[in-house]
This record gives C-alpha cells, sequence and structure tokens, in this order.
C-alpha cells in the first residue's frame, strides 16, 4: 500500500547549499528533495514537500496535512528550538511526526540542545548529515508498516 508523507523544512533551510557548508552540506534543498523523492517513490512512498520561514505557514500545512497524509518528516530548523507554535500543532494531529536535524545539535551550541518538539514528536534522528532524511524516512515507513 502507498504511504503518503509531507517533508516539511523550516527556516533557513532554503539556503542549503550556500550556508554554512562545512555544517550543513554543499547540496541545495532542490538537490536533496530530489534525491529523496526518488528514493521515497522507490519504496511505495508518496513524498510532498514543502519550504517555509515563516512559522504560520508551517503550522497551517501541519494543520492541512490531516486530511491527506499518513506522517510527517520535519526539519525545523531553528523553530526547532522554541516554536511552541510548532509544538501545538503537532499534538494537534493525530498522525505520526518524526523530527530531524541535518547536523548533530547536541554537539554545538547549548541553545540548540533543548528541543520544544521532540516531546510530541514519534522519535528523533540528528547528526547524519543528508542521511538524516534518509533514515527517517526508513523509521517513519517501519513504523506505519508495522
Ligand atoms: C538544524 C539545526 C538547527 O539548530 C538549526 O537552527 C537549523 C538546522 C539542522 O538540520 O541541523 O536551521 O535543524
Amino acid at each position: 500500500m502507498t504511504i503518503k508523507l509531507l517533508l516539511l523544512n523550516g527556516p533557513n533551510l532554503n539556503m542549503l547549499g550556500t550556508r554554512e557548508p562545512e555544517i550543513y552540506g554543499a547540496e541545495t534543498l532542490e538537490e536533496l528533495i530530489n534525491s529523496i523523492r526518488d528514493y521515497a517513490n522507490g519504496k511505495e512512498i508518496e513524498l510532498r514537500d514543502y519550504q517555509s520561514n515563516i512559522e504560520g505557514e508551517l503550522v497551517t500545512a501541519i494543520q492541512e496535512s490531516r486530511h491527506w497524509a499518513d506522517g510527517i518528516l520535519i526539519n525545523p530548523g531553528a523553530y526547532t528550538h522554541y516554536s511552541i507554535a510548532i509544538r501545538d500543532a503537532i499534538s494537534s494531529i493525530d498522525i505520526p511526526v518524526v523530527e530531524l536535524h541535518i547536523s548533530n545539535v547536541h554537539a554545538r551550541e547549548e541553545f540548540r540542545h533543548k528541543s520544544v518538539l521532540s516531546a510530541v514528536c514519534l522519535g528523533v534522528i540528528a547528526g547524519f548529515g543528508r542521511n538524516s532524511y534518509f533514515a527517517a524516512v526508513d523509521a517513519l515507513e517501519r513504523h506505519l508498516r508495522s
């Protein structure tokens, strides 16, 4: 059965490729999403994606996904560390959400060690570079198919 996933990317992730490449890599978001979509399609997963620098737009995308998605993968960017609005949006829907990060947030500045979202997510994947996205697809797929 085909699984439908929403891949959400938060603020500044549209800058991948040029933004601090020593931390986030040289690949653009578009290139990364294309390869995640290919990977997902090979696993009978339909992937829709959305990036926004605006908190409320991410909240709306989370709310609307409840009508069609089986689960959400989200790299919330800096909103991870302080967005109660995104946390409440995740709490308000019944589908599972996986929080993911390119970098190992726990090995970075102290303000990145805390996530206000993790407690309302199914799980968290961080620190594997671009592979965090692929690992998140795998983890959510296994969860949904089991
Ligand atoms: C990030 C980590 C966050 O702390 C940061 O604000 C980002 C990207 C990551 O993918 O490693 O924008 O979510």
